[in-house]
């Protein structure tokens, strides 16, 4: 089985094989961006590069971001620890384009790595693409929804709506259609009674989203209009924590080795064994997020940088 670490490598090592230059992590909170308190997604520190404010060290770039969402428009501070799949600090893998390629190349490579290289089962997946929205004149997503035909059968690409399918920043900023993938965790005999595509999107804890790939095109403006950007870009954002339990083949965030050790740890600290009561549960999901994000919030490298836990004494790889 593939270890955490090993998974982020392995999402480096791809677009650093597709011709992307790997970067660090930005620092968490914003310094220079009145409209944000904490980076709450992948794509903020670059907002600048999609908006043609400055010019990126490279037009493909491809990264694991510590992401904050307890405040603003992208806020779980109440789903965390409460479901399984939520948190207040996560890492988003991402891979961007800038002016460069576009939705086909995104599409393919999404499927590549997620079926070749991390070899998750094909018949578990599902993709959204945007429905499009009369009133603020989108057009339906045809060339996501042709590009994604090409891999995946017609009754597994769902139609959503401008809240799930059209990512947008803040309230002002670039945004864009967006193409999800999600994947069905839940055991054979669950999905025999329930088809996974009736439960993507409707918060089923084992029907989750995993990557997001964000076709950037508009800028939000403070007045609510949209203008088109001066070039197309790729946004692409995918759940570590979430990609870990998916192909850990574990239930929850919380089982794979991202958080078990803290969660021992945990047990054996307060002599609480995890999984009998949802009361403690909760709690002991709350600590171990809060711990993880305590310890990683300032660290620039999250990709490489190990330390000695204060909660288990022992060496982690974040
Ligand atoms: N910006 C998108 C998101 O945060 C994809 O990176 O979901």
């Amino acid at each position: 089985m593939m270890t955490s670490s090993e998974i982020r490598q392995a999402f480096l090592d791809f677009f650093k094989s597709k011709d992307h230059k790997i970067v660090p992590s930005a620092p968490i909170v914003v310094k220079n961006d009145p409209t944000l308190m904490f980076i709450n997604s992948g794509m903020a520190p670059f907002k600048d590069f999609f908006l043609g404010n400055q010019v990126p060290p490279a037009k493909r770039i491809a990264d694991t971001q510590k992401c904050l969402r307890v405040s603003g428009k992208h806020n779980d501070l109440e789903e965390v620890g409460v479901d399984t799949y939520h948190h207040t600090m996560f890492e988003m893998l991402g891979n961007w384009s800038f002016g460069d390629y576009f939705k086909k190349d995104a599409i393919a490579w999404s499927w590549e790595l997620l079926t070749e290289v991390y070899k998750l089962d094909k018949s578990k997946l599902y993709v959204t693409v945007f429905e499009g929205d009369a009133k603020e004149d989108l057009a339906f997503d045809q060339e996501s929804y042709d590009h994604w035909k090409q891999y995946v059968s017609e009754d597994r690409i769902l139609r959503g709506n401008k809240k799930d399918n059209f990512w947008e920043m803040g309230e002002s900023g670039p945004c864009g259609p967006c193409s999800e993938i999600h994947i069905d965790l839940r055991d054979a005999a669950d999905i025999a009674k329930t088809g996974g595509a009736e439960l993507v999107n409707t918060g089923h804890p084992q029907v989750i989203e995993i990557w997001n790939n964000v076709f950037m095109e508009f800028n939000r403006k403070a007045d609510g209009s949209l203008e088109k950007l001066p070039a197309q870009h790729v946004d692409t954002g995918m759940g570590f924590e979430r990609l870990c339990v998916a192909i850990q083949g574990k239930k929850s965030n919380y089982d794979t080795d991202v958080f078990s050790p803290t969660i021992t740890r945990l047990e054996q600290r307060s002599g609480i064994k995890y999984g009998t009561s949802e009361k403690t549960d909760i709690a002991m999901r709350v600590i171990a997020d809060h711990i993880r994000g305590y310890f990683l919030h300032n660290c620039r490298w999250s990709t490489t940088i190990q330390f000695r836990c204060r909660l288990c004494d022992s060496s982690h790889t974040p």
